[in-house]
């Protein structure tokens, strides 16, 4: 069996606004995961460009940074056996018309500028953003 890892994952503010939670926090549950903490809050600036800080260069940058901050959020710590890759797999590719149908963006976004939901792409990252989003 794989190891338990952890991810952090958060529910982005246009389905917090569309009132999508429900249905996005049933399908981690139903795949098996834990959600062993979670949180509703908005995003500050200082945590949103660390997020980023890959992407500062790219023209969609400021969007995004304006996007992530527009509302809450629903913050999650997951976890459960490669928890990392499981949920990036229920999220589906970063932008919708990619992802396929039955995944978390494929089923429930239209536009990569605003995709419903985030997960951290690596166990390394997944700990940064833990300590980021929810303190050491
Ligand atoms: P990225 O880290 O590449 O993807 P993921 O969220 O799947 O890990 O990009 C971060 C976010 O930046 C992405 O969720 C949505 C936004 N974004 C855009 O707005 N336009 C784009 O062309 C890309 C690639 C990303």
């Amino acid at each position: 069996m794989a190891a338990i890892e952890r991810t952090y994952s958060m529910i982005k503010p246009d389905a917090v606004r569309d009132h999508k939670v429900g249905e996005i926090i049933s399908r981690i549950e139903r795949s098996g995961l834990r959600i062993e903490r979670m949180e509703l809050a908005e995003v500050t600036a200082e945590q949103a460009a660390a997020n980023y800080h890959h992407l500062a260069d790219k023209p969609f940058y400021e969007n995004l940074i304006a996007f992530i901050t527009s509302g809450p959020v629903v913050k999650m710590v997951i976890s459960g056996s490669s928890a990392v890759a499981k949920m990036r797999s229920l999220m589906g590719a970063t932008d919708p018309l990619e992802a396929s149908p039955g995944t978390i963006r494929g089923d429930m976004a239209l536009d990569v500028n605003s995709n419903v939901i985030h997960g951290s792409d690596s166990p390394e990252n997944a700990e940064r953003e833990i300590k980021l989003f929810f303190g050491a």
